[in-house]
């Protein structure tokens, strides 16, 4: 079935972070989440069920281009279709707005969502060795993808 998607605003700062940390060995706090959520530089999209958040994506667009800052969907609820429904959503909405590339890094070792990506059409362009080192023994490369958005 296909959730509604809503915009999520500053004062969802806090059940962002929530569900963020159930997906990332290095949390982001709440202000930080406020922080980014009021910037109008910012378009943040959840799925809600039962009025829990139970995925979210967050980007950054600037000079007519989008990075996505993260992405996650509560573990109880993945694999259902939720991050990929929300990222095709996300993409649609950028691209009316005239934003014409998405770009990401993910770490090397992250199948799932390099798994994602593939399958929403991102390609490769390039690495940054030893980038991720929090929660890890021995430091993994970014893959650095992007995709056009051009209609
Ligand atoms: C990556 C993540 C956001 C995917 O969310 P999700 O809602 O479970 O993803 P979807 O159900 O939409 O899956 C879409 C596709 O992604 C890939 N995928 C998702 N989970 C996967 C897994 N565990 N193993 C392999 N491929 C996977 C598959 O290609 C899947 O399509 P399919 O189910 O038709 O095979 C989720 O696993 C997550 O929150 N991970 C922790 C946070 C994270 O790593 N975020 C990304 C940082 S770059």
């Amino acid at each position: 079935m296909t959730q509604p998607i809503v915009v999520l605003r500053p004062d969802e700062a806090g059940r962002v972070a929530m569900l963020h940390a159930t997906g990332f060995a290095d949390p982001w706090s709440p202000a930080a989440f406020r922080d980014l959520l009021s910037e109008s530089t910012t378009l943040a999209l959840g799925v809600e069920r039962a009025g829990q958040l139970v995925a979210f994506v967050l980007v950054q667009t600037i000079l007519g281009e989008a990075d996505i800052l993260t992405v996650a969907t509560q573990p109880d609820f993945k694999r259902g279709g939720l991050a990929r429904n929300l990222l095709q959503n996300l993409m649609s909405r950028l691209g009316e707005r005239g934003i014409s590339r998405i770009t990401l890094d993910v770490a090397e070792d992250n199948m799932p969502a390099r798994n994602l990506y593939d399958s929403l059409g991102f390609t490769e362009d390039g690495r940054r060795p030893g980038y991720y080192t929090t929660g890890r023994d021995i430091p993994v490369a970014a893959v650095l993808m992007s995709r056009s958005l051009a209609l």
